[in-house]
């Protein structure tokens, strides 16, 4: 656990960049630090490896005051990724990667070995390690600077917004393979962004920084969104939090329809049967490997002979569908949202339909996911 107690910085000018921080940081987990600019994240980091030194109060390491810790020495047992990753200009991607083992006396080779086994970790071509950072794409650049920084495999791991200089694309997978590296490794993560979307996803724990260096909440992320403290956090943290809470809510809980998918190869007049059968204004139309092709409206179908397959009329694209397994409410209430028939299609992980769920069920369904999701019925 790292702890911040009563810790304070104020710089040589005046500037109080961290004020009265008390902070608990949980062993093996990723606790993100977010805020407006200017708030102390990157202060705060850096008191924990000792690039900046505080002005009072005490910041340990599982109960060791860093300050007893020689600079150096404590620097190896942390890692430290920045954004545009810092790497060293002339040295290869490989030697980038080793610089800590190097520093520490390793032999070369294994160093290099090392270094290596890296490189596959976070998804870096071995034909890479060759190059020199300017080579490589700012993503690419990014998973050497994660590398690099666990190469001696410490304990402890310092983000400073390590994504935000990619694109969005990018950026969401280096997200999703640090989610999955941490899962893996369980480092003491601390990560700093000012995207809250960032924090929600990465983060076991999220602090919350106010203007002048407070710490304004910390919490783990579905409690902040669900209980903001105050008007700044639930400003920060945006106005469709309720919306984002969805996605702590699997969407396996959902009752999905099958009785309106039918298939491509069904008569128009069978379908009418059907639609009126489950009172309902749009089929999902199917082909024989249960994919969807389209939605046929009831309104369609009355106007239809009653001999012409489903197939063979105008369908409406079937728009967004959601994986019943892995997704969650808050991605079946986008594809609801994005369908043209109002209704979101549940998918196996092979992409075969297993249901369609309107609107309506949906609401049903956010509802009694508890108090926790009453935030979106809007009664907070
Ligand atoms: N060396 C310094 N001397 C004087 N003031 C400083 C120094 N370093 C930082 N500050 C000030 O301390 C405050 C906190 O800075 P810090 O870099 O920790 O903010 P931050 O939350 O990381 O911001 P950002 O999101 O922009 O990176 C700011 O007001 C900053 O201007
Ligand atoms: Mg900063």
């Amino acid at each position: 656990m790292i702890t911040f107690e009563d810790v304070t910085k104020r710089f040589p000018d005046g500037t109080v960049a961290v004020d009265h921080l008390d902070l608990e940081i949980p062993t093996g987990r990723t606790t993100v630090l977010v805020g407006p600019s200017g708030c102390g994240k990157t202060t705060s980091l850096r008191m924990i490896n000792r690039m900046v030194e505080l002005t009072s109060g005490t910041v340990a390491i599982d109960g060791d005051d860093v300050r007893t810790r020689e600079p150096a020495v404590l620097r190896r047992s942390i890692g430290y990724v920045i954004q545009q990753a810092g790497l060293f200009p002339h040295r290869t991607v490989l030697d980038n990667i080793a610089t800590v083992p190097f520093l520490l006396g390793w032999d070369k080779r294994k160093a290099r070995e090392r270094a290596g086994e890296l490189m596959e970790l976070v998804g870096l071509e071995p034909g890479q390690a060759r190059r020199y950072p300017h080579q490589l794409s700012g993503g690419q650049q990014q998973r050497v600077g994660v590398a690099r920084a666990l190469a001696a495999d410490p304990p402890v791991l310092l983000m400073d917004e390590p994504f935000s200089a990619v694109d969005p694309v990018v950026r969401a997978s280096l997200q999703e393979e640090l989610i999955r590296l941490q899962d893996e490794l369980q480092k003491t993560i601390v990560f700093v962004t000012h995207d809250i979307e960032e924090a929600v996803k990465i983060g076991d724990a999220i602090a919350v920084f106010r203007p002048g260096g407070r710490l304004a909440q910390f919490d783990v992320p579905e409690r902040l969104l669900a209980e903001p403290v105050d008007e700044f956090v639930e400003g920060f943290i945006g106005y469709d939090r309720g919306v984002r809470r969805l996605s702590f809510f699997p969407a396996r809980t959902l009752s999905l329809r099958s009785d309106v998918v039918v298939d491509a190869g069904t008569s128009a007049e069978k379908a009418r049967s059907v639609a009126r059968d489950a009172a309902e204004p749009w089929l999902l139309v199917v082909d024989p490997d249960k994919r969807p092709l389209g939605w046929v409206s009831a309104e369609t179908l009355e106007g239809a002979a009653g001999d012409r397959e489903l197939g063979s009329l105008a369908l409406v694209g079937y728009g967004h569908i959601f994986v019943v397994a892995t997704d969650s409410l808050r991605a079946a209430l986008d594809a609801s949202v994005l369908s043209p028939a109002g209704r979101a299609i549940g998918v196996d992980t092979d992409g075969t339909v297993v249901g369609v769920v309107s609107q309506a069920d949906l609401g049903a369904a956010i509802w009694s996911a508890g108090d926790a999701a009453v935030p979106v019925g809007g009664r907070d």
